[in-house]
Formats: structure tokens, C-alpha cells, sequence
């Protein structure tokens, strides 16, 4: 059983949540744009490096008559993916040895993923199971804009607690966190250079603001949740002691937050999240 990242980067629901809405129907038509593909046809979609599937899952809803297979290395998220999102084939595997027949796929998908793979066999492998002139979609969180409610900024509790664990850049290392990660220009170049054709960029912007009236409750308190997990799981992996008092801190943290939210009493706390869209074909006849 691998869960490196589900255990030592981030967790199921910080993964699940925070997609989820990224991947909301309220921006389809902002993603929708830069991919280009045919909703009507059958095509057959591989996402990598799926995690827990929100992805895979806003895919399925978006292109009914697709075919979707999604894969990740770490076996919670694909567990977890199983148990909770329908429609989609949810495989463990490796990106840099995808297990599939070359030429078996129309699009190949990815978001926060090259940044963690060897550029190399990053796109070549989605080369070679891409059927000629299929196409590929490589999908980056870029930098956002974040302002914190007051309620919510850190206690002296969690302060303390934060300085009690070790830094964790050693552990990201050690896991590959990020090391091939490129510029906005490196991401066009790179695809390039790996031999895609008619390479374009596109941008979506996320706004995540709870006190928005265009968002529905629902949303809005996902929003607040999703920020919950977030503080939550990132407690939770730094594996140390006195994690309990952190932990309660949060959750009265957000709960306060949510009371504020449902009585009407706006924060403007905002994040805001701008995923950078690469988008290249497989050449119809392979180049010299
Ligand atoms: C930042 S997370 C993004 C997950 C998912 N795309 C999402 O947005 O929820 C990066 C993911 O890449 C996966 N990953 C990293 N290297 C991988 C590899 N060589 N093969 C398959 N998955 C990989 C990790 O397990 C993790 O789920």
C-alpha cells in the first residue's frame, strides 16, 4: 500500500474538498472554452494523477458520453475515489509506466501533477497512449489571491504547536514535492519540446468567496469546510505530539465562521485560485 502524499502532503478531504469546487459546474464554461472538446462524442478520457477524484468525477458530469479512466500512485485517494465517485475507472498506477496499450486514449488530463513527475517520462508516456492526434490537457494552480477572516487567523495555540514540529521541507524533498515544477512560459515550452503540436494556453479563475451572494449555501459552507480540512489534515500529517489542542482550535475556529455565515454576518474572506491550462495534440503522423 502506497500513501505517501495521503499521509505526509496533503490528505483526502483537503484534496477532495478544495477540487470540488474548483471543479464546480459554476466555472465549467471557463474550462470549457480552453479544452475544446466535443461533449457529444465517446471519448476516451485518462486523468493522471487523479487523487481522490474530484477531477474525474466534474469529467463525468461534463462529458456523459465519455469513457473515463483515472489513475494515482497513492492507494487511499484511489480507495477513496472507488467508495465515493461513480462513473469513472479508478486504477492505481504509476504515471511514468502507464499500464495501457499505446494509441488507446482521446484525451490524456492532469492538474498540480507535472510539477511531481520527470518531465520526460512525464509526456511521453501520455504520448504514447494517446492516440494520434488525441489530445493533451496539463492543468497548474498558478499563484491566487488569499485574505483571511479575521476569525479565522492563527491562534497562539496553533502558533505554538506549529513551532513545535519540524520543518517539513525536508519531508517534501524527500518525496519529490514540486521539484520539476515550471514557470507559466517553461510549461508551453516543455510541452513543445516532448513533440506536441498546436500548443495554446488558457487561464480559469476560481473565486472562492463565501460571502458572495452568487454562490449558493451549499457552496459557500463547502468553501468553509473545505478551508477546515485543509487546516485540519495539514495538523494531522505533520504527525506530532499536542496535535489534539490544534485540532480543537480549528474546529472552533470554523465553527464560528459557519455561525457567521449563517447569520448573515460577512467576512470577505477570499481565495482565489488561477489554474493555468496547457493544451497540446499528438501529432496525426509521428515527425522525424
Ligand atoms: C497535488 S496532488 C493532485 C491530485 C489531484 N490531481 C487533485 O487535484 O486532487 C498530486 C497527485 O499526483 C500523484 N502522483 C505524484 N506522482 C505520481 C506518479 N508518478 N504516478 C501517479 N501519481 C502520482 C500524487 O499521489 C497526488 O495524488
Amino acid at each position: 500500500m502506497n500513501s505517501i502524499w495521503s499521509d505526509y502532503v496533503q490528505g483526502v478531504m483537503t484534496l477532495y474538498l478544495s477540487r470540488k469546487l474548483r471543479f464546480d459546474d459554476h466555472f465549467f464554461t471557463q474550462y470549457d472554452r480552453v479544452f475544446s472538446l466535443d461533449h457529444d462524442s465517446e471519448l476516451k478520457i485518462l486523468e493522471i494523477g487523479c487523487g481522490p477524484g474530484a477531477l474525474a468525477e466534474a469529467l463525468h458530469r461534463w462529458y456523459p458520453r465519455a469513457q473515463i479512466t483515472a489513475i494515482d500512485r497513492d492507494s487511499r485517494f484511489i480507495a477513496f475515489a472507488r467508495e465515493n465517485v461513480t462513473g469513472v475507472n479508478f486504477m492505481e498506477a504509476d504515471a511514468v509506466h502507464l499500464p495501457f496499450e499505446n494509441d488507446s486514449f482521446d484525451v490524456t488530463i492532469s492538474y498540480t501533477v507535472q510539477e511531481h513527475v520527470e518531465p520526460s517520462a512525464f509526456w511521453n508516456e501520455q504520448k504514447r497512449v494517446l492516440k494520434p492526434g488525441g489530445v493533451c490537457l496539463c492543468l497548474s494552480a498558478r499563484r491566487g489571491i488569499q485574505c483571511v477572516a479575521p476569525c479565522l487567523e492563527m491562534t497562539a495555540g496553533e502558533k505554538d504547536f506549529w513551532d513545535s514540529v519540524p520543518p517539513a521541507d525536508d519531508e517534501l524533498e524527500k518525496y519529490g514535492v514540486g521539484r520539476y515544477r515550471v514557470s507559466e512560459a517553461g510549461l508551453p515550452i516543455s510541452m513543445e519540446q516532448h513533440g506536441f503540436a498546436d500548443v495554446t494556453t488558457g487561464y480559469a479563475l476560481i473565486d472562492l468567496t463565501p460571502d458572495n451572494p452568487g454562490y449558493s449555501s451549499q457552496m459557500a459552507e463547502t468553501m468553509i469546510e473545505a478551508m477546515r480540512q485543509n487546516d485540519l489534515e495539514a495538523i494531522r500529517s505533520a504527525h506530532s505530539p499536542g496535535a489534539q489542542k490544534a485540532v480543537d482550535s480549528v474546529n472552533a475556529k470554523y465553527d464560528k465562521r459557519l455561525r457567521l455565515y449563517r447569520e448573515g454576518i460577512r467576512q470577505w474572506d477570499t481565495n482565489v485560485s488561477v489554474t493555468m491550462i496547457v493544451r497540446g495534440r499528438k501529432e496525426l503522423i509521428p515527425s522525424e
